[in-house]
Formats: C-alpha cells, sequence, structure tokens
C-alpha cells in the first residue's frame, strides 16, 4: 500500500493544518510506504517571492520532522525535485476535459478570496493528479477539501487509459477524517486565510494569547456551561486524552468555572504537544544541511520511481525521447 500527500508550503502551519492532515500522515508512516512531499510548485500559485517560497519549503519540512515525521520510516522531499511531474502534468491535460476543471471548486474560493486567475492556479488540480499518478499511490490522505481533487485525479487516470487503451495509472482513493471540524478563534473553521488560525510554532506566549482570545459566550463564571456549544471545548476534545476531557465536560455543566480557566487548561493541553516539538525544531533549525540531506535523499527514491512510471506513460502515448536519457 503506497501512500502519498503534498502539503503546500504558502506559509506557517497551524493546529487545523496538524489535526486535519500532518497528524494522520505521521500516524500513517508505521505500516505504509509513504510518500509526503512540499508542494512547492503549486505554491507559485499563490507566491511569487523566491526568498519567501524558499523559506517555507524549509520551514514545513521543519514543521514536519519537529512533529514526529521519521525520515527512516517515510520520503520526505519536494515536489520539484522530481521535475517529470510537470511533464506529466501537461500530458494528463491533453486528456482532461476543460469542463472537468471548470467544475472546481477550490479554483472558484480562491478567486473569489482575491487570488489572481492564472493558468496555474486554473490548472492545478492537473499538477495535483500528476503528483499522484507518478508514484502510483494507492491511498491519498487529505483534508475535506481536497476530495474534489481526488475525484478529479481518479477521472484523469481513466481517461488516460482509455485514451491509450492500456493500464499505465493507477486510481487512487482518497483517506478522509470525515467527522474532524477544527474551529479557529472566532468559531469558523481554522484557516490561514480567515486570520483566525492558531499557529503551530510561534513564539509560546503569543500562542497562549492567541488561545486567550478565542471566543466564548457571556454566560457568568457560577452558571452550568454547554461544553457542546463551546469552541474552547471543541478544540480541548481535539488535544487532550478522552479522561481529561470527560472532567472538564463535568465542570461546564456543573457551573462555577470561568472560560478563561477551559482556556488556561487548552493551553496547558497544546503546550504538551508543541513543547517537545518545538525542541527539535530548534535543533533542526540550526543544521539546515542536515535537512537538505533527508529531503535529497527521499527526492531521490521518489524520482527513480517517477522515471519508472514516465517511461510507460511516454511509450503509452509515443513520445520518444533519446535512448537512454529518462531511465
Ligand atoms: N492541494 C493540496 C492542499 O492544498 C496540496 C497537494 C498538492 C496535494 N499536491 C497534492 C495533496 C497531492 C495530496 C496529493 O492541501
Amino acid at each position: 500500500m503506497r501512500v502519498l500527500s503534498g502539503i503546500q508550503s504558502s506559509g506557517k502551519l497551524h493546529l487545523g493544518n496538524y489535526l486535519g492532515a500532518m497528524k494522520q500522515h505521521i500516524e500513517l508512516q508505521h505500516g505504509h510506504e509513504c510518500f509526503f512531499f512540499i508542494a512547492n510548485y503549486h505554491s507559485l500559485t499563490t507566491i511569487q517571492d523566491a526568498k519567501l517560497v524558499r523559506e517555507y519549503t524549509h520551514d514545513v519540512a521543519l514543521d514536519y520532522l519537529a512533529l514526529g515525521l521519521d525520515p527512516a520510516k517515510c520520503n520526505l522531499f519536494r515536489q520539484s525535485d522530481v521535475p517529470e511531474v510537470t511533464e506529466l502534468a501537461w500530458i494528463l491535460s491533453t486528456v482532461t476535459g476543460k469542463g472537468l476543471l471548470d467544475r472546481a471548486h477550490s479554483f472558484k474560493d480562491k478567486v473569489a478570496k482575491g487570488i489572481t486567475p492564472t493558468m496555474g492556479l486554473f490548472a492545478y488540480p492537473v499538477l495535483m493528479a500528476a503528483d499522484i499518478l507518478i508514484y502510483r499511490s494507492d491511498l491519498v490522505p487529505v483534508g475535506k477539501d481536497q476530495v474534489q481533487h481526488i475525484e478529479m485525479t481518479q477521472d484523469m487516470a481513466t481517461h488516460f487509459n482509455q485514451t491509450y487503451g492500456r493500464e499505465v495509472l493507477k486510481r487512487p482513493e482518497p483517506k478522509v477524517n470525515e467527522a474532524l471540524v477544527v474551529p479557529g478563534v472566532d468559531g469558523q473553521k481554522m484557516s490561514k486565510s480567515y486570520g483566525n488560525a492558531i499557529n503551530l510554532f510561534d513564539p509560546p506566549k503569543e500562542t497562549r494569547k492567541r488561545i486567550m482570545s478565542i471566543k466564548t459566550d457571556s454566560t457568568p463564571v457560577e452558571a452550568p456551561k454547554n461544553p457542546d456549544a463551546c469552541n474552547v471545548f471543541a478544540l480541548y476534545k481535539l488535544m487532550a486524552a478522552p479522561d481529561e476531557v470527560e472532567a472538564l465536560r463535568q465542570r461546564y455543566v456543573k457551573g462555577g468555572m470561568g472560560y478563561g480557566e477551559a482556556k488556561t487548561l487548552l493551553a496547558d493541553a497544546i503546550e504538551r504537544l508543541l513543547g517537545p516539538a518545538r525542541e527539535r525544531r530548534f535543533k533542526l533549525a540550526a543544521d539546515p544541511d542536515c535537512v537538505e540531506d533527508i529531503l535529497a535523499a527521499a527526492g531521490k527514491r521518489a524520482r527513480a520511481v517517477a522515471r519508472e512510471v514516465m517511461a510507460d506513460v511516454r511509450d503509452a502515448c509515443g513520445i520518444i525521447t533519446a535512448r537512454g536519457t529518462h531511465r
């Protein structure tokens, strides 16, 4: 079973990214062959500043490694270290109806948010399909918002195979955590673009301040409170152990506890995850060569797989390249 996922490097990662995607990536490295890559080609659709693109790419690597991705157990690499994906994206675009891309929600959402509708932004799902298909991936763990892209990937694989009468590309399956909703400090879904995120690696003081700013209602301290209507509790449920969650639930129901106290408990629970990760991140950040070696080695392994698949793809569609250059 080959697991693959991509992480866009378009800014600081937050708790929603961790709970929605990174956590399951880190768990899947045990018992599966995993390919995780930093989608730096994709990031060019929103960031056009070389320094920032480089910086964010490195930051994602640091974040993942700090939070527990083990380079001995999985492949963490840069998308651009396998430039063949851009070639596959082109080939896929020739078997993909424009109508399929016209139906993409994420393109419309991004344009509505003010992102420039370039060809790259429009073709984003085609590059994403190439990312997945070039490694003959079986399973793609993603957040709910990406499921449509995986369905498009399945369609593209089928179209390619039908067009050329061969089973060259493998249809992948998405893996989604349906039940998961991570609220931001304002109660809406946590998202960088809503400005309501709790970032993973801000200075600890800032993180605590951010947690203290979570919106709550004005129920007085003495009164009983409804845990299931509270953003603080919703986040605590995602961070703490079941017995801790039950204990806090009791305190809500009983009354006599202010929201400030619940927020402190939440901040402590978040710090239990981030404290040790911050230490590891600090050490890794001091050794950029080590991180570079990890990415480069995994990129080589990934590229070897991609080259095999591309040889079959080119053969299927009649693209001839100089002998020996591509295997
Ligand atoms: N579009 C994904 C996101 O925004 C990132 C991504 C790029 C990806 N290529 C991928 C995810 C391939 C899974 C598989 O989260």
